[in-house]
């Protein structure tokens, strides 16, 4: 039985942490803290669990793991403190706000002999587990191009606050570009078994307001042009200002075919080979923040890979190290924006 503790407990353990891992007979959450009391000890009521005044309260109670689900510019500090605390720690994305931060925590976690898993939720989705796999077996043969979108109204409507944390630079450190970039580009890496090594990004602010009418201080929108490693050349896309249905979606051209992740409504991939024959798999739609929001009850997988690598001694399925790679990236594409050329990613 892995004995879990969730710190902070506003959206994200609300609808995804919380319920993932009560629904896996292989754990227990013990107790939960958030810097807004009231908010941990409503989760505490509805899961049986322990509200602490304090962070050390929790980091020092017989806990095997931590969810750790704050705001983004307290991200790795938390993180440390719980590794060092010897407990194992799945820290949502993006995982920090610095590569510095980033290989701190991954320190951490080789210093204390614990892992480090990060939310990288992207990776578990069924038609993107699937075009991994088609990928690999040759199924299009090798990668030549891709687009890579991930559009949403915006944090607003997720977190029902129109003057989110998500806005201010201080407590979120990027807009879109992290929020929604991260996981597409760490989706890229891993769809491709490659590493982004040149971007060149354009990042702004281009319409997102507080109510007050002043312009968030992160940015809303950012396009990429990726190239990899292994020589294929891509855009990526994300933003808060698609203000319709959210894009969540994902195309790899080869020289054998193409693969369309979830740019269907009923089939979330679609294998269309050069010689005409096209394959439709019926897997899953990928989970949006309506969904999310709405339902609350939809598994991602993210827990379940969490506790069962601990359970079976495995390596967790997103290693910080292996996270951090899309960390770079986006790093680099800051600096790119800032100079209005391409950068090299440093690894
Ligand atoms: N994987 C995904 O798809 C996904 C989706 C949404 C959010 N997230 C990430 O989850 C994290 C939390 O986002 P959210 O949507 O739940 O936001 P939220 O505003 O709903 O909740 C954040 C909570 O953290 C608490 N908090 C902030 N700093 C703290 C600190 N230092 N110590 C203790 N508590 C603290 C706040 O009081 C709040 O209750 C963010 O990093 C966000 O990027 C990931």
């Amino acid at each position: 039985m892995i004995k879990v503790g969730i710190i902070g407990c506003g959206k994200i353990t609300q609808v995804r942490h919380a319920p993932e891992y009560a629904e896996n007979p292989n754990c227990e959450i013990v107790a939960f803290f958030d810097n807004n009391y009231e908010r941990a000890q409503e989760l505490a009521k509805e899961y049986n669990a322990v509200a602490c005044d304090t962070l050390d309260e929790l980091l020092d109670m017989d806990l095997d793991a931590v969810s750790v689900n704050v705001a983004n510019f307290a991200h790795a500090d938390v993180t440390v403190r719980a590794l060092n605390k010897g407990k194992h720690v799945l820290v949502e994305k993006p995982m920090a706000t610095t590569v510095n931060e980033c290989v701190s925590m991954i320190n951490a976690a080789k210093e204390n002999h614990v892992q480090l898993m990060v939310a990288q939720n992207q990776r578990f989705a069924r038609a993107h587990v699937k075009a991994h796999e088609l990928i690999q077996s040759g199924a299009i043969g090798k990668v030549l191009t891709f687009r890579t979108v991930f559009g949403h109204p915006g944090p607003e409507g997720w977190t029902g606050d129109a003057n989110s944390w998500f806005f201010d630079k201080k407590l979120a450190h990027f807009g879109a570009m992290a929020d929604l970039g991260v996981h597409k580009t760490d989706l890229m890496h891993y769809l491709l078994d490659d590493e982004i090594t040149d971007v060149f990004a354009q990042i702004r602010t281009l319409d997102k307001k507080y109510p007050d009418g002043t312009p968030i201080t992160v940015d809303d929108n950012s396009y990429c042009m990726y190239q990899t490693k292994k020589g294929a050349i891509g855009t990526m896309h994300v933003s808060w200002t698609f203000y319709g249905n959210e894009d969540n979606s994902t195309v790899i051209y080869g020289t054998e075919g193409i693969l369309k992740c979830y740019t269907d409504p009923e089939y979330s991939l679609i294998l269309e080979k050069k010689n005409g024959e096209v394959e439709k798999f019926q897997l899953d739609q990928m989970t949006s923040n309506k969904e999310q929001t709405s339902n609350g009850r939809t598994n991602t997988g993210v827990i379940d890979g969490f506790v069962n690598a601990l359970l079976e001694g495995k390596e967790v399925p997103v290693p910080g190290y292996d996270a951090s790679k899309a960390m770079r990236v986006v790093i680099a594409a800051e600096e790119s924006a800032a100079k209005n050329c391409m950068v090299k990613v440093k690894y």
